[in-house]
């Protein structure tokens, strides 16, 4: 058996499902452009049917990137064939299409008596709606993969013969996720050992495995059904996705490589783009990476005990089984200040991974210039956290002009802010329990709107006295949320302009337009 491990990177479509992620087009098209650089054999760039933003952005990375790029489609005609448009122009296509397959997604998703009365008639539709999902997905292409939704808590003879099935139809790849991350390694590879033995066709299909990681096993789990004959391994970077997230690719591919001994698996991947492919996701998605998280966490490569550090000088293998810079980890210089020019600037963005226009670069700029002001020391990490601050902008409807606060001991926390609309400027001061409190009643009573905040976040995402502040606020409306990033030296800007941010999200999301009268607090029109 080939011991070539196929890495198949979910981090724009489950990863993206992650709450409180979200990333626009060039955001996804970018981190698309490092995957690639990252070598992963599979992009998994959307769910198209799901949103035209999302058909536009896996289209716009099928264009354009030269790995496999697939796409997800339930097992209906509409999704597969929007999969289809959105996929057709890649050099290599594969639609992705599901269904589920254990009894109670078929019970609870199912219910309807469309899909039959009892169990088994349910289950026979499923049988066939599988089949005929992957023969419909063939007419359009011949790389076709299917999974068994929830095949982790599904039984074993039913998802044999659902297996079977799907390859009998033209399925190249059989992907088999513990959709809940409720099975134990020894249980899941056991599986994919059975499904081997049971499914009479399994050797026309590359089997795939796709963890969950509600038990912290996702890792774990997926290696374990490596060893017991799957070849595709689906993972997202930092780990993130739905609920506890995805296995981590950096974990499973630093896992094989540096346990080739035992495992004897290959990847083609780069390992040396894992940090810098790791530290934009966490800036555009502003998912945050926890510092003990393996391979790409703040402490990964870190020293703290004397016993340690006294090793680590004598001889680095004492406490580390991967050196920092197989990984790609730099250690932080000051690159640039104050005066350094936009030359300077873009060279060192485009060492660090980012692609932009010149009319991109005019933006980042300034941006940078900002920053300058504020910081005399710019290091990579500023750069980094500066490009996920929405350099690569989908049009905002407001746009935070200025804001001046008025807090301190023994005074009334009070913030004026101006807003731009179009070419209209709006002007509102408030009060409120704290200058941030303030600030987001001023935007409150300036828009005439009241979002619930479900949940608000303030830390330093750079190192010194200067440190960046980064505010993630997330709103929720209509049964939706909706989450926006600020980032500042000053922490009450980055608050301000990440409540903003979530309540432009919320009304590009929504189509809302705001038409201003004269109870709006306008200040000038143009
Ligand atoms: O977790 C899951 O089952 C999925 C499938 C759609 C592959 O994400
Ligand atoms: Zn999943």
């Amino acid at each position: 058996m080939d011991n070539k491990i196929i890495i198949f990177d979910t981090t724009l479509r489950d990863g993206e499902q992650s709450p409180g992620a979200s990333l626009n087009i060039y955001e996804k098209l970018e981190i698309a452009r490092q995957l690639v650089k990252l070598n992963v054999d599979v992009i998994e760039a959307g769910f198209p049917v799901s949103s035209p933003a999302q058909f536009e952005a896996v289209k716009r990375i099928a264009e354009e990137c030269t790995a496999v790029i697939t796409a997800l489609a339930r097992a209906k005609e509409i999704d597969i064939k929007t999969a289809y448009e959105a996929l057709k122009e890649a050099k290599k296509p594969r639609i992705h299409t599901f269904t589920s397959t254990s009894d109670i997604h078929i019970l609870g998703k199912f219910g309807d008596d469309k899909y039959g009365t009892s169990l088994e008639e349910k289950r026979k539709t499923v049988l066939k709606m599988s089949y005929d999902a992957v023969a419909y997905a063939k007419t359009f292409v011949q790389d076709v993969e299917f999974s068994a939704e929830d095949a982790g808590r599904t039984d074993i003879g039913y998802l044999s013969e659902v297996v079977e099935a799907a390859i009998e139809a033209g399925a190249t790849t059989v992907n088999i996720p513990d959709t809940t991350g409720y099975t134990f390694p020894s249980e899941f590879g056991n599986k994919i050992a059975e499904l081997r033995k049971r499914v009479s066709n399994i050797d026309k299909a590359v089997i795939s495995v796709h963890c969950h990681n509600d038990l912290g096993l996702a890792v774990a789990n997926s290696l374990f059904a490596l060893d017991m004959g799957a070849r595709q391994v689906e993972c997202a970077v930092n780990g993130i996705g739905e609920r506890a997230g995805n296995a981590s690719l950096e974990e499973i591919v630093m896992a094989i490589t540096t346990r080739k001994d035992l495992c004897g698996y290959t990847t083609n991947i780069n390992t040396k783009e894992i940090y810098k492919t790791s530290r934009m996701v966490s800036g555009f998605t502003g998912l945050v990476i926890q510092p003990n998280k393996a391979i790409v966490g703040e402490n990964a490569f870190a020293h703290e005990s004397g016993i340690h550090q006294d090793g680590v000088l004598k001889n680095k293998q004492t406490y580390e089984i991967i050196t920092p810079d197989t990984v790609g980890v730099e250690h932080s210089k000051i690159v640039l200040g104050r005066h350094s020019g936009r030359h300077g600037l873009k060279a060192r963005l485009i060492e660090l991974g980012y692609h932009f226009s010149e009319d991109e670069l005019n933006t980042i700029y300034d941006k940078f210039l900002k920053l300058a002001d504020k910081k005399k020391e710019i290091f990579d990490e500023d750069l980094r956290v500066m490009m996920g601050d929405k350099i690569y902008k989908e049009k905002d409807l407001f746009e935070l002009i200025s804001l001046q606060i008025q807090a301190g001991t023994n005074s009334i926390p009070t913030a004026t802010i101006r807003i731009k609309i179009k070419d209209t400027l709006l002007q509102e001061s408030s009060t409120g329990d704290g200058p941030v409190d303030a600030c987001f009643n001023a935007i409150e009573r300036a828009l005439q709107i009241k979002p619930s905040v479900e949940s608000y976040n303030v830390r330093s995402v750079t190192s010194g006295r200067q440190a960046m502040g980064e505010a993630i606020v997330r709103i929720r409306c209509e049964e939706k949320s909706f989450t926006g990033r600020g980032v500042s030296t000053d922490i009450i800007e980055a608050s301000t302009l990440a409540y903003l941010k979530a309540i432009n999200q919320q009304f590009i999301f929504t189509n809302t337009e705001i038409e201003l009268d004269d109870n709006y607090p306008i200040l000038k029109m143009a």
